[in-house]
């Protein structure tokens, strides 16, 4: 077995989900492993191998994708010699994981949600045991298949965290708050929250080719209505706020990975 998805909830099936399409596994070389009766129903949904704790030694590599919360009573019934590990778990270290888990190929992913349309933001790590036993260029292969990965210092996990992987709830809430206010001038609901998420789409797309500041200043006309708009947000700090929200994000990362 090439791969075992040890916790396949909402990140572990994108994944999964992820892997399949592409087609950088087989559905007979992963295995999965979840709470009874969840490892049976995802195995037949997805054709692939429900596994009971002891096949885990049999896996080359296990994706870990459990509550950071649930690693500490599980790490000692999954570790066997010769497997490399990929955890996605927020704020666990490589150093914690390694500890945990007995070995060094141990490498730290972090995806946001978007993984679940093939678009997220990857962000990987992991010690030089894991770059020599082609844990590292593994995971490269895995999480390519669920949007753009990325090498990065471990000393940014927290913070890649609470900007890259917890943006998605940021600008939802940005999203329903820009409904809110079109529904308040009187747009019907379904039409405004359309409307708003078309323009976080439209908005994304431009952002790759103009810097924010430039876009900014392009809808701004003098004296026009968007520059109104846009100094009753500063007048409410929303720059604060997300600058605010990214940090609490970042320190909570700290937190998970002390408890
Ligand atoms: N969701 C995101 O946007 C996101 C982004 C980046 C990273 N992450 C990380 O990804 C991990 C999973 O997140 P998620 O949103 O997919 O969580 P989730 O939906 O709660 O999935 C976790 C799965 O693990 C199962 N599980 C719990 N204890 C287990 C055990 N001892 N053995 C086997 N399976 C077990 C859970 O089953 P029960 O429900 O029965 O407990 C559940 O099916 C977390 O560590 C999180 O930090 C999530």
């Amino acid at each position: 077995m090439r791969l075992a998805l040890v916790g396949v909830g909402k990140m572990g099936r994108s994944i999964l989900e992820g892997i399949l399409r592409v087609g950088v596994l087989a559905k007979e070389e992963i295995g999965v492993y979840d709470t009874p009766p969840r490892t049976a129903e995802i195995a037949q949904e997805y054709g692939v191998i429900a596994l009971r704790l002891e096949d885990l030694r049999q896996a080359e590599r296990v994706l870990i994708g459990v509550q950071p919360k649930d690693i500490a009573a599980l790490a000692p019934q999954i570790t066997h010699p010769n497997t490399g590990y990929l955890s996605i778990m927020a704020g666990i270290s490589t150093a914690v994981l390694s500890r945990g888990l007995g070995t060094r190929r141990v490498v730290r992913a972090m995806p946001n949600l978007a993984a679940t349309i093939g678009k997220s933001s990857t962000a990987l790590t992991g010690p030089r045991e894991a770059e020599e036993a082609g844990d590292l260029e593994f995971a490269r292969a895995l999480f390519a298949t669920v949007g753009d990965v990325y090498d990065l210092p471990e000393r940014l996990f927290d913070a890649f965290t609470g900007m890259s992987a917890s943006a998605p709830a940021y600008i939802a809430v940005v999203a329903e708050a820009l409904a809110d206010g079109g529904v308040k001038q009187g747009i019907p609901r379904a039409q405004a929250l359309r409307l708003a998420a078309d323009v976080l789409i439209a908005t994304g797309e431009l952002l790759r080719k103009k810097h924010p500041g430039v876009l900014k200043d392009e809808v701004s006309s003098p004296g026009g209505t968007t520059i109104y708009g846009l100094a009753a947000l500063e007048a409410r700090g929303l720059r604060a706020a997300l600058v605010e929200a990214v940090e609490a994000a970042t320190l909570r990362g700290h937190q998970l990975g002390e408890e």
